[in-house]
Formats: structure tokens, sequence, C-alpha cells
């Protein structure tokens, strides 16, 4: 019986991971987005993805350069260096459906120089960096209407995974110099942007618990949730931090439990049974808004004030990109069918 269906399903699996012919919607590339790995800026192909089908071609690409840089770019390479030097992901055009364009997000960053457009100036209105052990992550405030995001959109996650390996946006490539003199691939990240607020927690390639610290299923939750902060409006600062815990691991009476997100299919999440804990942090630098984003910026940061230690204080929920109930349930869909397809291939396999 086990002998029989073996290759049934293994064929199933090969057939449905062929990148060669057109890719029917819903089914799993042959080589992830997260399994591609590129040096920058020398080893950057023209498009990370080269699947057809599914849910279309790669919007833009992943080579970008002073061709490139201007506010019709098309670029879907983001960097992620520090709290004056990222990018965030928008839609290309305003007025989409942030859950209808998740994989055309293209990246608009802090800095010229990557071939991709740039915030506006005055859009960010508050920033916290938190450099912790196995990760980097920043969590703001801005005017979402400056990077294409309407006015009231709840947003949602983006991540390099999605239920077809080829993230949202499809090919969308992160690199950060955080961690050596040169630039390093991140694997593993997530972000949520909407409700004028957005997080980026980009795990460092090194760490063992990558995947772990940016796991992405917790996507209807915010970033609260996945990347915890005391970011505050009109505050731009960096700081040292500790690792949080993993997305969705708590601790109550004493033990360690993890939370499961319910499907969207049972309606909107109406309670958490935990609250985050944002990160004790320490060395905490905070700077002008001007001297670090500014048009008229000297390009070296000063310091205005130095807090030698804060400790998170718990987490608050109206942090960060807020707790979606809203959220895609498109996205939600998507992921739900992903688990049910991995689990019925993973029953019939010991049945
Ligand atoms: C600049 O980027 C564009 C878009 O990816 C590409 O077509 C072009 O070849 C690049 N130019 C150079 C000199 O790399």
């Amino acid at each position: 019986m086990w002998k029989q269906r073996y290759p049934v399903v293994l064929s199933l699996l090969v057939s449905s991971a062929n990148s060669q012919g057109p890719l029917p919607t819903g089914t799993v590339v042959a080589t992830p987005l997260v399994s591609k790995h590129f040096s920058y800026p020398t080893g950057v192909p023209y498009q990370a993805d080269t699947d057809i089908g599914g849910r279309g071609p790669q919007l833009g690409y992943n080579l970008c350069n002073s061709s490139t840089q201007n506010p019709a770019s098309l670029c879907q390479t983001s960097l992620f260096n520090g709290l004056a030097d990222f990018c965030v992901w928008g839609p290309p055009e305003s007025g989409a459906v942030f859950q209808d364009v998740t994989g055309e997000m293209v990246a608009w960053c802090t800095r010229s120089g990557y071939g991709t457009r740039l915030i506006p100036d005055g859009a960010l209105t508050g920033l916290q960096f938190l450099k912790t052990p196995d990760y980097i992550q920043i969590n703001g405030f801005l005017d979402q209407t400056k990077v294409n995001i309407y006015t009231g959109e709840l947003g949602g996650q983006l991540d390099p995974h999605a239920v077809d390996g080829r993230g949202n946006p499809i090919g969308g490539l992160m690199f950060s110099n955080i961690w050596g003199g040169s630039y390093t691939q991140v694997i593993e990240w997530i972000t949520f942007m909407g409700q004028n607020m957005f997080c980026i927690k980009a795990c460092n390639p090194a760490s063992p618990n990558a995947a772990a610290y940016c796991a992405h299923q917790y996507d209807r939750i915010g970033c609260p949730y996945n990347a915890p902060s005391n970011v505050q409006e009109t505050v731009f600062q960096e700081c040292d931090a500790d690792n949080a815990e993993f997305p969705g691991v708590y601790t109550f009476a004493g033990v360690v439990q993890t939370y499961t997100q319910p499907p969207a299919s049972l309606g909107p999440i109406t309670s958490i049974p935990y609250v985050p804990k944002v990160p004790a942090s320490s060395n905490c630098r905070t700077f002008s808004s001007a001297d670090i984003l500014g048009s008229s910026a000297s390009g070296v940061a000063k310091t205005t004030e130095t807090s030698p230690k804060s400790t998170g204080t718990g987490g608050d929920s109206d942090q960060g990109v807020g707790v979606n109930s809203a959220l895609g349930s498109q996205m939600i869909f998507i992921h739900t069918r992903h688990y049910l397809y991995v689990s019925v291939v993973f029953c019939w396999f010991f049945i």
C-alpha cells in the first residue's frame, strides 16, 4: 500500500514543482524565493523570479541602478542597513487594495543610490531601529499615502514566502550590510505596512533561529505581535536590544505556549491570549529627523540625546501596525490552503 502510493505522491510533488511550464495557481515553485541566494550588488539578476503562470510574472526587476532610480522605478530589491537607511515596500500605483497588490510591491528607500523610488521628505514621522543578537528591526510611523497606500488602508504582511514560494512581492529581495563589511542577503524577513505604521524585521541569515524569529504565519496580528517595539511619533531612535520571543511564543503561568492564529474563515480575531513583550533595550541614541532624513542632512547623523538604558514595558497593540482583524481574506485563504495541502500529502504518506 505504502509503496504503491509513494510514487503517486512523489510525482504529484514533482509535477507541481515543475517551473518550466505555466504554473497552475496555488502550486509551489521548484525553487522557492528563500532558496535563491545572490550577492549584492554584483550577483543580482535582472529578475530573481522567472516563473510564469500562477500569479503571473514578476512585475519589476532586481537589477537596479542609476537608470532605474526614479519615481516610476519598479525596483524590487530592498536594502535595510539601519535607522535612516532602509526601504519599505509600497504599491507601484496608488489606489489599489493592499491585499490585491502584495505580489507587486516595489521598494521605496530613505536614500538614493539603490536604483529605487525614494520615500518622500516628511513621510516618516517616527522611527525606532533595534539591533538584537539575531535580527534587526525598524518600526515607524509614516504618511502611507506618500508610498501609494491610501488613507485608512489596514494593509498587511509581506514576506519572501507566500503559498507558491515566490514571495510577496514576487521576486522581492532584501540585503543588509549590518552584519559585516559587505552585503548579506536577508533570507528571512517580515514586514507589515498599513494604518500609517510599518515594521520590518530582518533576521540574520547566520542565526540558526532566523526562520523562527521571522516566522511568517502570524500575518493577521501585525507589528505588536511580530515585531514588538517602543516606537513613538516624532522620536527617531536606534537601540541595541535583546531578542524578542519568537512570534507566537509566550509564557503563561510559567509554561511556554505557542499561539495558533485562527484562519480568516473563522472571522475577525477578537482576542489573543497574551500581550507580547517588548524586549529590553540599551544604548539608545535619539536623533532629529532632519539630521538623519532631511534633504539638508549632512550625511553624518548627530546625537541629540542619549538614554543609557530603557527597558521594555510590555506590548501595546497600538504600536506598530496594529492587529489587522480585517486583514486580507485572500492571503489568509492562501495560507490555509497551503497547510491543508501539506497535511493532505503528509497524511497520504503515512496511511
Ligand atoms: C540597469 O538596470 C536595468 C533594469 O534592471 C537594466 O536593464 C540595465 O541593464 C542596468 N544597467 C547596467 C549598466 O547594469
